[in-house]
């Protein structure tokens, strides 16, 4: 696949032989950041802007872009809170920013709270434009960095069995995560409240590999990766109909001894009552890793968005 000059709106723009590429890119962005804290600086992105505008609070996505191209030599501009302190709030559409910061920026990363408004915004930009996270949608460097942790972990993709626990219906995160699974050949266990279940169509592409359990204990059993998800609150229409989730399944030590020894938990942060602290300290704990990779990840690409 070509990433040269292309937006990052979506999972599906992504194949196997793309996927694998950018990965071995990722691996050796690692040591572009070692060389880095040691001194070297890259200049790889030198000369090149990325702009970032975030319509909904972030704290990792934002700042491991931004970080990713300073490692590179490039330069950030950026908007932690658009819908308060940009022209939004002198109402100009998604289109005209659009087309406003392209002139100012060679890449734009934007997260925004509603489905498809990235790739509308997307429309209107000369540069390219890098989805993090359009509501429930999509959030496509997420699902990269994921993949990238179980691809570093296992050697491989094929033949795991991916385990999924939290708020499927809601969570941009495993939605995006099958988006790119898909492209492997993968088992899926999914547990999730009553009322949250993975929306109908990614069920049935799932099909035959997909099997929905009602514990979270059947599903640790199974799985190599267990995919946690907070429930989303932000998506939820009141408080009270919130709290009616929050808190049901909770990956705890106790769950942890009925896991396979090789297993890794993933959790894109931040946790809410979904993931407890004590299994901080369990070897096959991988969240906060999955934030280092998330860097190394990005760099790889907005080298590939860049100059290919
Ligand atoms: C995720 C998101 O924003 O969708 N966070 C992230 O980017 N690391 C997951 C979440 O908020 O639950």
């Amino acid at each position: 696949m070509k990433f040269k000059g292309q937006h990052i709106l979506s999972t599906q723009q992504f194949d196997r032989m793309g996927l694998l590429s950018l990965f071995a890119e990722a691996k050796k962005m690692e040591k572009v950041i070692a060389d880095a804290k040691k001194g070297k600086e890259s200049k790889i992105l030198a000369g090149k802007i990325l702009a970032t505008l975030f319509y909904e609070p972030s704290t990792r996505t934002r700042f491991s872009f931004e970080a990713a191209m300073l490692r590179l030599g490039g330069r950030v501009l950026s908007n932690a809170d658009m819908m308060q302190t940009s022209s939004v709030r002198k109402l100009e559409t998604l289109e005209d920013t659009g087309k406003v910061v392209s002139q100012i920026a060679d890449v734009i990363a934007m997260r925004h709270p509603e489905k498809g408004s990235v790739a509308v915004f997307a429309e209107h930009s000369d540069v390219p434009v890098i989805n993090a996270g359009d509501g429930s949608n999509e959030h496509p460097t997420q699902a990269l960095l994921d993949l990238y942790t179980i691809w570093k972990e296992f050697g491989k993709i094929d033949g795991l069995t991916i385990g999924m626990i939290g708020d499927l219906k809601n969570s941009r995160v495993q939605h995006s995560q099958f988006g790119l699974l898909k492209n492997f050949k993968v088992k899926y266990v999914l547990v999730s409240p009553r009322g949250l279940e993975m929306p109908a169509a990614i069920l049935k592409e799932m099909g035959d590999m997909a099997k929905v359990v009602l514990t979270p204990e059947d599903m640790v059993e199974k799985a190599d990766v267990i995919s946690v998800s907070r429930i989303q609150k932000e998506r939820f229409v009141s408080e009270r109909e919130y709290k009616k989730f929050v808190g049901q399944f909770v990956v705890d030590s106790e769950l942890m001894k009925k896991a396979k020894k090789h297993a890794i938990v993933m959790q894109p942060l931040p946790r809410v009552d979904d993931v407890a602290v004590e299994v901080d300290s369990d070897p096959r704990a991988r969240y906060f890793d999955q934030v280092g990779n998330g860097v190394a990840v990005r760099m790889a690409l907005l080298k590939v968005v860049l100059k290919g």
